[in-house]
């Protein structure tokens, strides 16, 4: 039998994020809470990509009276860094959210990108030629740090099939 697995590190207290760590996630936060528009699933969500030179490029979900028009937050940054930042390498991604009413237990679910995220990330990194760290964010728990967004998208299709 043939198994995959991988390994993520849960960080409970944001305090032990490193000073850049904890940026990006106060910046994916900050993204959710300013930059994004859904005003049909009142879900925010922000990320916010670090490039190799330290910058951060953010991004929020973009939602559309046609739901199937709107983009989420991941992509929009990823689109943000390319025509922003040209050839720019990516270090790693922060994705968090936002909602009202949330419970005990939601809040303590760290946001995962969606499985078209995961594509586009996949091309990103397939295009630098080298992985894309991701830190997935909860509302007031934990946040994981997973260290090659490739491990949540095993046997992905790519150019090499072309
Ligand atoms: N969404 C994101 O922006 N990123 C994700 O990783 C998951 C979902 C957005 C899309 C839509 O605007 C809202 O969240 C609810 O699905």
């Amino acid at each position: 039998m043939a198994r995959f697995e991988f390994e993520y590190t849960v960080i409970d207290n944001k305090a032990d994020l490193s000073r850049e760590e904890r940026e990006l996630v106060e910046q994916a936060f900050d993204a959710a809470a300013q930059l994004s528009y859904a005003p049909y699933s009142s879900f925010k969500v922000g990320a916010a990509v670090l490039l190799e030179n330290g910058t951060i490029v953010p991004g929020s979900n973009q939602e559309n009276a046609a739901f199937p028009a709107s983009i989420c937050a991941e992509r929009v940054a990823l689109s943000a860094v390319s025509v922003l930042h040209p050839g720019a390498k990516i270090r790693s991604i922060a994705v968090a959210y936002q909602k009202d009413n949330l419970s005990e237990a939601m809040a303590h679910t760290v946001l995962s990108p969606c499985g078209t995220c995961r594509q586009s990330i996949a091309e990103y990194t397939a295009r630098q030629k080298q992985p894309i760290a991701l830190l997935l964010c909860s509302a007031t728990g934990p946040v994981y740090r997973i260290n090659n967004a490739m491990d949540l998208l095993p046997f992905s299709f790519g150019a090499e099939m072309l």
